[in-house]
């Protein structure tokens, strides 16, 4: 039997190549592989607005995203894309999983923490209950495997003890899922201060690589990455994590070993291969951006958006009609 895989990507800030290599990238590569499973992904636009955002650019992220994910390299045609919030039972079951939630357990999540430390005052009460939305969006649909990157890994825990949280209470009705974190590239740090993951929501634009970056920018950024004077390609993140960040960033873009990386470059200058992957970059990201161009205005992108809304819908809402039996709530 095939198995259901769903993941989604918030459209705050630009993509960056941290999204792309730890999850996008992985998607493409399962739906390669993986020839009997069914996708589910999404735009996480209620996620969003747990920061406050402007409108306009709200929904240009929005479509951005798809068109990106479709420019990627995701097949349309075993690809259920949607838009989060056009599907309302994501809001619905996320309340009814907030009621299977503890305070303390969201207190605990590491993203809510550090979110919370840098905005201080006006936190939304939505950012803290944040991970319940988060469960939702994956239990809805029965999720056998969620791929993401390392950073959502504490997400992913506390979606599996709601789920079986929840099973044990009322009688098994959710699938409890399981994370799919990539063994090479799971955290890409940021460019100029290498202990930091790279972020969309970076004030400095050198420490990340937008995915629309122009090849200039791509070749600038990279050049100016920090690395460290041992002059030694050498795979070490205690000692040199700048430069081990750009080799994991190969390696990945490459779809190699890290080993093979180090052993093909082990003589050269830190010139020489940040010339090369910079190249690599490139020819990676400019043909993606070619395809995006072509989608983000086409009639095609919304046809996949109504279809993506009508199969999720579907599923969403009959889910939704069982759990709400389960729990007790309304006529019948
Ligand atoms: P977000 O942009 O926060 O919605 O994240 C979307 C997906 O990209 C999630 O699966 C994240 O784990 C992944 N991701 C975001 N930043 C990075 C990074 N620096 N390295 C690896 N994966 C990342
Ligand atoms: N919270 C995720 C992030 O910030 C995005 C996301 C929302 C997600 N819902 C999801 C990822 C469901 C996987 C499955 O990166």
């Amino acid at each position: 039997m095939g198995k259901r895989i769903v993941s989604g990507i918030k459209p705050t800030g630009t993509l960056t190549l941290g999204n792309y290599i730890g999850a996008i990238k992985q998607f493409v590569k399962l739906q390669k592989n993986r020839k009997e499973d069914e996708f589910f992904l999404f735009v996480a636009d209620m996620h969003a607005i747990t920061t406050r955002q402007v409108p306009a650019e709200l929904r240009k992220r929005t479509l951005d995203i798809a068109a990106m994910y479709l420019a990627c390299g995701l097949e349309k045609e075993r690809t259920v894309l949607f838009i989060q919030s056009e599907i309302k039972e994501h809001v619905e079951l996320g309340y009814i999983l907030q009621s299977n939630t503890y305070m303390g357990e969201l207190e605990r999540m590491t993203q809510y923490k550090d979110k919370s430390i840098k905005q201080d005052t006006s936190i939304t009460s939505s950012l803290f209950t944040y991970p319940a939305l988060m469960a939702a969006d994956i239990l809805l649909y029965d999720a056998d495997y969620v791929p993401v990157g390392e950073d959502q890994k504490q997400h992913l825990e506390l979606t599996r003890d709601i789920a079986n949280r929840f099973n044990n209470f009322y009688g098994d009705f959710f699938t409890v899922p399981e994370p799919l974190i990539p063994e090479v590239g799971a955290r890409i740090m940021d460019l100029q201060e290498p202990n930091k993951k790279m972020s969309k929501s970076d004030e400095f634009d050198k420490g990340y690589i937008s995915l629309f970056d122009d090849e200039a920018a791509i070749k600038r950024k990279i050049r100016s990455a920090v690395t460290d004077s041992l002059a030694k390609i050498n795979y070490d993140p205690i000692n040199q994590p700048g430069l081990a960040n750009l080799i994991t960033i190969f390696a990945s873009i490459k779809d190699l070993e890290i080993a093979q990386i180090v052993e093909k470059y082990q003589n050269s200058t830190y010139q020489t291969f940040k010339e090369d992957l910079a190249q690599a970059l490139v020819d990676t990201l400019i043909p993606i951006q070619k395809r995006y161009q072509e989608l983000i205005k086409s009639q095609e992108l919304q046809d996949i958006l109504d279809q993506g809304k009508a199969i999720a819908g579907e599923y969403a809402f009959k889910k939704m009609r069982k759990c709400k039996q389960k729990i007790g709530l309304g006529r019948k």
